[in-house]
């Protein structure tokens, strides 16, 4: 792994320098380039504008790492909130949250409970949860998590997951949960792993993203291909386009702020693209993984900052 990025992602659990950074001004001027604002408002607003553009969304509330159960619920009140607001809106939009946020961490039964009601909610108001994808000490964790509630008849097609094409053990999984027909984020992943779990070299990772694309995409489930790599997309367009599978069949997702030029020409092109739209305080983790991801983009903050 580069040194640049296991740096950033080492300090992406700095709890003291988070605690300075999200509260200082220069902090939050910052973090507007990957995150949305602060409120609810900010986020339907960003949504709003994304789906002027012919975007979808999916909505975050940032927060990761609780460390008491009243700040789970707290999370878990924000997302009930979301989705009365975005029930009315028109958007196209669903969300999408942490086990660490929901508090498993301190207690699986606590996150189950938070993450049980926030899909019974979803499911009635038609509308979708996406358990993101943490670290590799949350893996079975999640997978076990999402299987059990979309086995309720209720919840089916209302609750999906993400799979990291990084961890060598993914195409067991996506095998496992393509059996139950769930919902599945495609992402590279972003946390330090080790090799014995993760693949290493970019090359690797690419080689298993492009084999699990191809998986998820003959799978007759609507997938999100989530990736800002153009040669990842590229190869998702090819295999789509030799195996007559219909643009409509699966969408791009991207996050918000990042290549925006290639989520506009996707969409122009007639594919389906969702941004991933954070919200919130508790930007640091986020953002510092955005910076893990690519450090040049540490010059261009710093030039924007500058400017201003
Ligand atoms: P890669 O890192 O190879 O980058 C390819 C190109 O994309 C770069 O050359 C650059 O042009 C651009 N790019 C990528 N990252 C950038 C950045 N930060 N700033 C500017 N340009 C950048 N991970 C995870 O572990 N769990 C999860 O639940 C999710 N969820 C998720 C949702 C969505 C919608 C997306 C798009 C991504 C995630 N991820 C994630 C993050 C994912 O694992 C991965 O870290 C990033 O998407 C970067 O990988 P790429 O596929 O973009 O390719």
């Amino acid at each position: 792994m580069p040194l640049l990025r296991s740096a950033f992602i080492a300090l992406s659990q700095n709890s003291l320098l988070r605690r300075f950074v999200e509260r200082s001004a220069p902090g939050r001027r910052m973090s507007a380039r990957f995150v949305a604002g602060f409120r609810i408002e900010d986020a339907m607003t960003a949504a709003t504008a994304l789906h002027q553009q012919g975007f979808s969304v999916t909505l975050d509330h940032l927060g990761e790492s609780v460390s008491t159960a009243v700040q789970a619920r707290q999370a878990a009140q924000i997302y009930h909130w979301l989705l009365d607001a975005i029930a009315p809106s028109g958007l196209h939009a669903n969300v999408s949250l942490k086990l660490t946020q929901m508090g498993i961490d301190l207690d699986p039964a606590l996150a189950l409970e938070l993450v049980t009601a926030l899909v019974r909610h979803a499911a009635d108001a038609g509308n979708f949860v996406r358990v993101d994808m943490e670290g590799t000490q949350y893996t079975q964790a999640t997978i076990d998590l999402v299987r059990r509630l979309h086995a309720a008849p209720e919840n089916r097609g209302h609750v999906g997951i993400v799979i990291q094409a990084y961890l060598r053990r993914s195409a067991d999984d996506i095998a496992g949960l393509l059996q139950d027909g769930i919902r599945i984020r495609l992402c590279k992943g972003a946390y330090k792993e080790p090799p014995s779990l993760a693949f290493p070299d970019k090359k690797e990772v690419d080689a298993s993203y492009i084999a699990l694309m191809k998986t998820l995409l003959k799978s007759g489930v609507f997938h999100g291909i989530a990736t800002h790599d153009p040669a990842m997309i590229a190869a998702t367009k090819d295999f789509a386009r030799a195996e007559r599978i219909s643009p409509s069949a699966f969408e791009f997702q991207m996050l918000y702020g990042i290549r925006r030029d290639l989520q506009r020409s996707l969409a122009q092109e007639g594919y389906g693209v969702r941004v991933y739209v954070p919200f919130g305080d508790e930007w640091y983790p986020y953002f510092m993984r955005r910076l893990a991801e690519r450090p040049a983009n540490v010059l261009f903050l710093a030039r924007n900052l500058l400017r201003r």
